[in-house]
């Protein structure tokens, strides 16, 4: 693994008197939906697996970032959520900064608000970390940027903004790349690291680029056990190790697939990894089950639809109840029709956020 000091050695603290002064920055950043799970780490927030992810579009955070220059040592900060104070976020975010604040030691020097916007409904029961810890870490790039200059560089920033992502919330670290992103070393990619996701841009097939990814919004209640807690269990569970070994062989097959195009094989690497994912909730100990009876219902439904029609749609899961419906461009009239018809019933409140691959973050 890469020496961290080589790749990311410390902003300056000292801020060049000309620079210190009040100022803002301001990025989107979506979210993205992982084919390849990462599930299971080892400190820091590093992958147990490597995983593979299509970067979506409509579910995006908007983050501001101001800051002005201020004489008290420590990290101020005040946060806001859809223009309202969020005392519980803040508090999160807080601990973020002081832990990322090795890289970025000026942070100390500016009083920071950070005021942040979801594009999705909060009732949707959406996780938003990769969103909003990538708008973050973006944000806190172009900061450093400004005031030093040092990230001017694109490739070398995206890797900043990646390494900073994953220590906020592990996906986020792929959220940076627009289309595809791998996180995790690989060996049939040579640029992959453990420390931040890379693009997979070049690799995919065209199919890939504009496929699409209707998220099927089954229940909005609070998971019984969070994301982080089942990260955790994986440290006791006892198909860890098998788990980690397949997760590396399928992620070859899902490279091979997604450059050729081959979307019938992306479909069901992607079916089995989201089945793998919650049979390795169901065999921690203790087991749990995040799928509701609807997400059951929708994948039974799913899956006679595409014999029956002979249709390419295929589902995933992420760690929750929500089904994402994956398809490529050409049927979406059939599949929006197969929607309605067959699955509205299971579907809260009749919602599902229509998204699609997309180019990735974007300054605002
Ligand atoms: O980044 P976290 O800690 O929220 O974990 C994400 C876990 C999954 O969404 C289930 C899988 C993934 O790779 O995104």
């Amino acid at each position: 693994m890469e020496d961290l000091k080589d790749i990311f050695s410390p902003a300056p603290a000292e801020v060049p008197a000309d620079k210190y002064e009040a100022g803002s920055v301001h990025w989107q950043s979506p979210s993205n939906i992982a084919i390849i799970k990462y599930w299971g780490k080892r400190p820091v927030q590093l992958p147990q697996n490597p995983s593979l992810s299509l970067t979506l579009t409509n579910a995006r955070t908007e983050t501001r970032l101001s800051y002005e220059p201020k004489d008290s040592d420590g990290m101020e900060l005040e946060f806001f959520f859809d223009g309202e104070p969020a005392p519980r976020f803040r508090e999160r975010v807080l601990h973020y900064l002081e832990s990322v604040k090795t890289y970025l030691p000026f942070l100390e020097r500016f009083r920071l608000t950070v005021q942040t916007v979801n594009s999705f409904p909060h009732s949707a029961g959406i996780a938003s970390s990769a969103s909003a810890m990538s708008a973050l870490a973006l944000c806190l790039c172009s900061m450093e940027d400004k005031l030093f200059g040092s990230l001017s560089d694109d490739s070398l920033f995206d890797k900043k903004a990646s390494f900073l992502a994953r220590l906020g919330s592990g996906s986020a670290a792929r959220s940076i790349f627009g289309y595809a992103a791998l996180w995790g070393q690989a060996s049939r990619v040579p640029e992959s690291s453990d420390l931040f996701a890379v693009s997979l841009e070049d690799r995919l097939h065209p199919v890939f680029k504009n496929f699409h990814d209707d998220i099927l919004i089954v229940s909005a209640d609070e998971k019984p056990v969070s994301s982080r807690a089942g990260h955790q269990l994986m440290d006791t569970n006892p198909y860890a190790p098998a788990r980690y070994a397949r997760a590396k062989q399928r992620l070859d097959k899902l490279l091979d697939a997604l450059s050729a195009g081959d979307v019938a094989r992306f479909g069901q690497i992607a079916e089995q990894e989201a089945l793998e994912l919650h049979g390795l909730m169901m065999t921690s100990e203790p087991p749990y089950l995040l799928m509701q009876p609807e997400t059951v219902a929708i994948i039974e439904r799913l899956r006679r639809y595409r014999e029956r029609e002979d249709i390419p749609v295929f589902f995933t899961l992420d760690a929750g109840p929500n089904v994402h419906l994956l398809y490529p461009e050409e049927v979406i009239a059939d599949v929006r029709g197969f929607l309605q018809e067959e699955l509205a019933p299971y579907l809260l409140n009749n919602t599902f956020i229509p998204d699609f691959v997309g180019e990735g973050p974007e300054e605002v």
